[in-house]
């Protein structure tokens, strides 16, 4: 059976035709009634049926089958087709009280976000994120990249301990949900080389924020004997390419979320790369300030972190991402390798995707020296009995190597320019939210 989009066609005009779906839009008179389908991909076709053999009781979201002849008819919305339809079968009958309506408070959708889904602009959103899901896939297979799970039960933090969620473990004992992969990729970079991640990571953000989720889906990628500028090479490259392809095959979804292609069109590698201290420099020039631990604002300075404001004006007028590289260690995580040109400084990478959306990617070299870890470790508090296992990488047969995670929420945030993160996943988590 057809869904919508392939049975507006010429080629079936005149012939019997039959749409199954969901009724979106219905409107009943004396002779006709007009009913619009919704198939399960979310293409809509209109249907005309003799109201006579319509089901008095029929509402919104009711499940159908209708057959009938497809006719050209300019007047019919959404590609001017219609089904003159001489057969209905009913699968169920919805309760008329149907929660979602065309003007609706953001928690009522939230609240009720397995029936929100439904809606076309959602359909849109959760295809092209099927397919940013798949390129990423297959630019990872093209350039022979083995794919693993690492555990979500964990026991060592990865980026800090205040974003812990911690979960008893058989009563007597505890673990963590993953921050990230990375340190199960750095262990398998020994026996299968380059290799990537798709897994979800766990934040106990305790900030409301438009880009952050307590549940997010991690895309982490790890590789041997590589140096800084190749981790920033397989980004640009990874994340163009997704680019390049999801604006021919998502262009229906693009266009029906009014999202104009024409700047994504132009994300081609190189990304400018600019140094910290460069960033820094550009944003005391304009004052930018920031608050400090006292609640005061000053002026932005060496070996502050980046935030999403400066972030935003660091990326005001850039078409492309960029790379800001080389951190002062102290705002970046114990495993990042100290620069042996910087000292103090990080051989670590943030990517910020322009216009404000901030920081997409974070990634770095791995620090090898096993003191320098431990020092680093006890530093942030962390029990050094946990990672054990991760210093003995270091300890057979260590290579230099490094990587990067992408937050997929992120990247889908960004491409579709969508205001608030919580939309481009299908079943937000936040602080306040863990339902439905
Ligand atoms: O910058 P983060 O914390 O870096 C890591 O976890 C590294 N261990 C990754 C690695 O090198 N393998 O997280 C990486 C990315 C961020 O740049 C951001 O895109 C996303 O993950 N991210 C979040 N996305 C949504 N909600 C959150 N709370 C996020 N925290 C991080
Ligand atoms: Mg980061």
């Amino acid at each position: 059976m057809l869904r919508a989009d392939a049975l507006k066609s010429a080629d079936y005009i005149g012939k019997s035709v039959t749409i199954r779906g969901w009724v979106y839009r219905l409107r009943k008179q004396k002779e006709n009634t007009f009913l619009i389908v919704r198939d399960d991909r979310g293409g809509v076709i209109q249907s005309v049926l003799p109201t006579s053999i319509v089901p008095a009781n029929l509402t919104i979201e009711s499940s159908v089958q209708i057959t009938g002849v497809l006719n050209r008819d300019k007047r019919a919305p959404e590609g001017g087709y219609e089904i003159r339809g001489n057969n209905i079968k009913i699968f169920n009958i919805a309760d008329s009280d149907y929660p979602i309506g065309e003007f609706q408070s953001v928690d009522l959708l939230l609240d009720n976000r397995h029936l929100a889904l439904r809606a076309r602009k959602m359909v849109a959103i959760a295809k092209i994120r099927a397919s940013v899901l798949k390129l990423a896939r297959n630019w990872f297979i093209m350039n022979d990249w083995m794919e693993i799970t690492a555990p979500i039960i964990v026991k060592g933090a990865v980026e800090g301990g205040a974003t812990l969620f911690k979960i008893n473990y058989f009563g007597n004992d505890y673990a963590y949900l993953s921050q990230s992969a990375q340190l199960y990729l750095e262990a398998m970079v020994f026996s299968l080389g380059r290799v990537w991640s798709m897994t979800p990571s766990f934040r106990a953000e305790s900030s409301r924020t438009v880009r952050h989720l307590s549940e997010f889906t991690h895309l982490e990628a790890e590789a041997p004997w590589v140096e800084l500028e190749d981790v920033l090479k397989v980004q640009e490259e990874l994340i163009s390419e997704i680019i390049k392809n999801i604006i021919v095959e998502r262009q229906a979804e693009f266009a029906l979320l009014k999202r104009d292609i024409s700047t994504l069109d132009k994300i081609k590698p190189p990304f400018e790369r600019i140094s910290y201290e460069k960033a820094i420099d550009y944003l005391r020039s304009i004052d930018f300030t920031v608050l400090d631990k006292d609640g005061r604002n000053r002026k932005i300075e060496l070996g502050d972190d980046l935030n999403i404001d400066s972030e935003r004006e660091l990326t005001k007028e850039a078409l492309q991402p960029k790379f800001i590289v080389g951190y002062p260690l102290k705002v970046k995580p114990f495993y990042i390798k100290e620069d042996p040109q910087n000292v103090g400084y990080g051989l670590a990478v943030d990517m910020l995707a322009p216009d404000g959306f901030g920081e997409i990617t974070s990634g770095g070299m791995r620090e090898d020296n096993n003191q320098v870890l431990t020092t680093r470790m006890q530093k942030e508090g962390l029990d050094i009995n946990n990672y054990q296992w991760y210093l003995d990488l270091r300890r057979y047969g260590s290579v230099p190597h490094g990587g990067f995670g992408l937050g997929i929420e992120r990247l889908i945030r960004w491409i579709i320019r969508i205001d608030d993160i919580k939309d481009a996943v299908l079943f937000p988590r936040t602080m306040s939210r863990v339902s439905p």
